[in-house]
């Protein structure tokens, strides 16, 4: 009998955990009288319920529960701090009573009469010896206390023995305990250790265990500080502005995260940056804005990008590009004093245009400070080696040189075969406009190696690159077409075979910063299938956003001819190969603006009028204006010398689609919120074999 209402109770309490559990997962809407009603019912039944089954399975849980609740009490109060550890170790003095906070490190138990224990201080940068002496009340606490748990300790200070000077000098105090309070348990079952690589799930563990990783942290909101204190503090000054993170989708470039809202069909997205924002307050009477913006991009992972990131966004009416990149490169020069306690070159910094960029270097975002140079020669090739590198037609054929290692040439061959067997580099064997042809320039063989150029190229790639023993040169074909994107395929390889050859010792990794700003972009450039573009008729989209000024009056008239041959009034900040910031100078009026959209970029009238706000903003008399926005992750990035913005972001996202694994987002949409937002998901598409 009493098993049979047990079992039933069992039921009860089941459905009644049920319940409320349906009911948390509803909170999202408006809970009802009525839903207060059954969820106060359902509570009661719970509590019923619980007390049955408690009194059928004993009162074990109860008393355990009784016992975590007197511990979690003990935790409510409890004194504060007298000192940080920075101060303390400043200014203590023997025999002072003070009270700090921190975590408890291992314990020692050198002799009978005493034991000691570190305490790390809450940021874990300092720690200090605690001593118990045994049989009094503190030292049996502090036995029982865990490894890395917060406590709070009272204490008398005393100097520490020290072995030397220099130990006297790092570590001079010790704290003899009065009372250790814990606040709250480390359990047995995490695992911690100094430089354990946590999994991204657990990412509250690696950020406690790493350093590195706090420091990266502290030094990202340092930087924000001091961009801060240069904006406000120009004249006339910068105003900082938040704008909404609730927009509206608008074909800017990258494809967007949607919000669904609870009216049907419509959706708000998340801002790609707040350009249109911050174009409409030059346009409402504020010459000078910024934004710490973060911004929402639905594209793929890479070490640099991060769907969500930070933006420093600015704006300035009245303004020029140069004006622009003048602001820039003073918070620049300001960053990297105050902060690596480097110069930045004075004078403003030196500009390459895109096209010298992408024919000099293969990037749009070089890395200028190791040389290797590109230079076309397809014009003095053999037919023969030419047809052998590609299965182009009429290809354009580009030739880089890196300097090998002491004239050593069997280390060269060495080390590109390592390279192309490598992940890094067996992709380029696979290019469809053909593998790299490689040379080791080695005195020992007929035509110094360069016998497959004939003897007339030979003597010109001589002349034209000075090669010497041991040196490697590339020579790489491609479409004969203009310049497009990013990047070209020896641009690709001079860069992955750089990287390479630092990370393996073979050349020494490059020093220094080397700022430029790249210019001349073309305003147009051939649409793709990766890219949305602005999704117009034209087959091209603007290479940046459709906001962008053609540069010159020349480039105005163009676009009523050629389009394609517009230059951009675009600028990139680059360093080391990467792309810090972009901006420009916008196009101020209202009927340019429509024009570029309607006319040059064939939109649709139902996409053009997604930019009706704009359009009216610049119609109402907006002045001239132009602004930049530096990828902030990145900054920190590139001034720490890390390889990936993740370790300069507290919570990054990771894989490929951007997840976080630590809470688990993105995580799956229940019926009940399909219904709210009026969605409805497609069948999942039949998967086809291997
Ligand atoms: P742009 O798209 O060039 O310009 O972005 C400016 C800078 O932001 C950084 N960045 C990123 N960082 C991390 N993850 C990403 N996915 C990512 N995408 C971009 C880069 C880049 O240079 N509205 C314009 C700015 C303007 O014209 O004022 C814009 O957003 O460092």
């Amino acid at each position: 009998m009493f098993v049979a209402r047990a079992a039933h109770n069992g039921a009860r309490l089941r459905a009644s955990y049920l319940e409320i559990f349906k009911y948390a997962h509803r909170r999202q809407s408006t809970p009802t009288a009525a839903s207060y009603a059954r969820i106060a019912s359902c509570a009661r039944a719970f509590h019923g319920a619980s007390c049955l089954r408690q009194r059928a399975e004993g009162s074990s849980q109860t008393s355990d529960i009784a016992q975590k609740l007197n511990t979690y009490k003990k935790t409510l109060e409890f004194p504060p701090a007298t000192y940080d550890f920075a101060k303390f170790l400043a200014e203590a003095s023997v025999g002072q009573e003070i009270v700090l906070h921190g975590y408890l490190g291992t314990q020692s138990y050198l002799s009978k009469a005493v034991s000691f224990a570190r305490l790390q201080d809450p940021t874990m940068k300092y720690n200090i010896q605690l001593v118990a002496i045994t049989g009094k009340g503190p030292s049996e606490a502090l036995k029982k206390i865990r490894p890395n748990s917060p406590v709070v300790v009272k204490g008398k200070v005393q100097k520490k023995r020290a072995k030397s000077a220099e130990m006297a000098r790092r570590d001079p105090w010790e704290v003899i305990l009065d009372d250790i309070q814990p606040l709250n348990d480390f359990p047995n079952d995490i695992w911690m250790a100094p430089d354990m690589v946590h999994p991204p799930k657990h990412r509250h563990l690696q950020l406690r265990t790493s350093s590195e990783l706090r420091d990266a942290l502290r030094f990202r909101a340092e930087a924000r500080t001091i961009c801060r204190s240069v904006l406000d503090q120009s004249r006339p000054a910068f105003v900082e502005i938040e704008t909404p993170l609730l927009f509206k989708s608008t074909p800017e470039g990258a494809r967007e995260f949607l919000v669904p809202t609870r009216k049907r069909g419509l959706a708000y997205a998340l801002p790609q940056s707040p350009q249109q924002y911050k174009q409409i307050l030059m346009a409402s009477g504020m010459p000078r804005y910024y934004q710490f913006a973060r911004c929402f991009r639905d594209e793929d992972l890479r070490a640099d990008r991060q769907p969500e990131f930070t933006q420093l966004d600015l704006e300035m009416s009245f303004a020029t590009s140069e004006d622009v990149m003048r602001v820039v490169e003073k918070l620049i020069r300001q960053l990297w004093l105050e902060l690596l306690d480097t110069e930045v070159s004075h004078g403003p910094f030196w500009k390459l245009p895109y096209q010298e960029a992408m024919r000099l270097y293969g990037s749009d975002k070089p890395d200028t400070r190791y040389g290797m140079e590109i230079y076309r020669i397809e014009h003095l090739l053999p037919v023969d080696l030419v047809q052998k590198i590609t299965p182009l037609t009429d290809p354009i054929v580009e030739i880089f040189k890196m300097d090998g290692n002491d004239n050593y040439a069997p280390a060269t061959s060495a080390f590109i075969t390592h390279f192309l067997d490598s992940p890094a580099g067996s992709s380029f064997n696979e290019n469809p406009e053909g593998a790299p042809g490689i040379f080791v320039y080695d005195t020992k063989k007929p035509l110094c190696g360069l016998q497959p150029f004939g003897f007339q190229a030979a003597e010109y790639v001589e002349e034209l690159l000075k090669p010497e023993q041991g040196d490697l040169l590339v020579i790489q074909a491609r479409e004969n077409a203009p310049f497009a994107g990013g990047s070209t395929p020896i641009g690709d390889i001079r860069r992955a075979l750089h990287t390479a050859a630092v990370k393996i010792g073979f050349k020494q990794p490059p020093t220094g910063f080397d700022f430029l700003w790249v210019v001349d972009f073309p305003l147009f450039s051939p649409s793709t299938e990766s890219e949305p573009g602005q999704g117009g008729a034209a087959g091209i989209s603007s290479t940046h956003h459709p906001f962008t000024a053609p540069k010159t009056a020349a480039d105005v008239d163009l676009l009523l001819t050629e389009p394609t041959n517009v230059v951009a009034d675009h600028y990139d900040l680059v360093v080391n190969g990467v792309e810090l910031g972009g901006g420009s100078r916008r196009i101020h009026d209202a009927a340019v603006q429509e024009f570029i959209l309607r006319d040059v970029l064939k939109m649709p009238q139902e996409r053009l009028a997604d930019f009706s706000h704009l359009l009216e903003a610049l119609r109402a008399g907006c002045p001239p204006h132009a602004g930049l926005a530096l990828g902030f992750d990145r900054l920190v990035a590139v001034m720490l010398g890390k390889e990936s913005v993740r370790d300069v972001i507290a919570f990054p996202k990771t894989g490929k689609l951007g997840e976080d694994p630590m809470v688990k987002a993105p995580g799956p949409v229940s019926q009940e919120a399909l219904e709210t937002y009026h969605l409805r998901l497609l069948e999942e598409p039949e998967t086809t074999g291997p």
